[in-house]
Formats: C-alpha cells, structure tokens, sequence
C-alpha cells in the first residue's frame, strides 16, 4: 500500500499502533496563535507519536489559526515529516558515491533480505522501517548505516548479519 508520503507499509492484519492524541492539546497550547511555529510545533508532534496523524492536521491549524491545507501544505514540502506511521526502528542505509565504491549496493542488499523490506517499506509489525540516504556524513568509514541513533560504518556482509541477529535476540 502506498501512502501519500510515498513510503509504504506492507499489507498485513496487523493495524498500525494507537496513537495517544491527547498529547497534541499540550504541544498545541504551547505555541497557540503563533502562525510562524508551525514547524517546530508539527516536529514536536512527530518526536512523541512519531508521525503527524492526518486526523490532527485540523486541530493544530486551529490552534495556529491558520487552515489545515497550509499545515498539509508544509507537510508535503519538508522531507523529514511522516502522515503515516514508521517502525520503532527507523534503519538508513547510505547510497552516497563513497559508499557505493566500497560495497553500499550488496550492504543495501543484504540489509533489504535481512528485513524482508523494500526502501520506504515500513514491516508488518511497525518494528523496522527502510529508508536510503544521499550520504550519512561519515564517508571515511564507508560504507554506512544508521540505526535510529547509531552509526554502523566499515560494513561488510557478515558484520550486517551480526548487527540484525542481535537486534533480533533483544
Ligand atoms: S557517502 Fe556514505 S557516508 Fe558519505
């Protein structure tokens, strides 16, 4: 199933995890009339339910006193904001020149059979979601991923089989 973000979650019976919308009255009081802060108001959102609900998008322009197409609007134009759900682990594997040279291609392979995902899939359980990046920043130690916070770097075939089989026995 694609979304309107175009990352896709894969058909499955599980349905994506509730969300707590009451934590949108506090964000929202904070920046109340302050049209400008509708960015910083939409990351603080995401940062505690993890993706922006379609379903809040009329709360907050309400709240900012601005109409819900412009909080759509802004949603759409910046990349690192999600209307649909995104596993627990958010996983970024690097396809930038540096990487490529020294193996990104058969990491970004392996990483997808390791996860049974696509890039932008997000698995049937909301543990993993797949992503690629242009470049992580640490092109010395290609080639790269990024687990949540955590830098994988100098990867190779076995060390990627190490790092998801004890994530697995977590
Ligand atoms: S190209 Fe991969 S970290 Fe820079």
């Amino acid at each position: 199933m694609n979304t309107e973000d175009g990352v896709s979650i894969m058909s499955n019976n599980i349905n994506p995890p509730e969300v707590d919308l009451t934590v949108l009255d506090e964000i929202i009081e904070k920046y109340k009339g302050q049209r400008w802060s509708l960015i910083p108001l939409l990351q603080e959102v995401q940062e505690k339910l993890g993706y922006i609900p379609p379903e809040a998008i009329k709360q907050i322009a309400d709240g900012l006193d601005i109409f819900p197409s412009q909080v759509q609007g802004v949603i759409s134009f910046y990349t690192g904001l999600y209307t649909t759900p995104r596993g627990k682990n958010i996983v970024k594997v690097c396809r930038g020149t540096a990487c490529h040279v020294r193996g990104g291609k058969t990491i970004l392979k392996l990483v997808k059979q390791n996860l049974d995902l696509e890039e932008g899939e997000t698995s049937p359980d909301f543990e993993y979601t797949l992503e690629t990046v242009a470049c992580i920043g640490v092109c010395a130690i290609a080639p790269n991923m990024v687990i949540n916070n955590d830098n994988y770097g100098q990867l190779n075939p076995k060390k990627v089989t190490q790092i998801f089989s004890s994530r697995d026995q977590k």
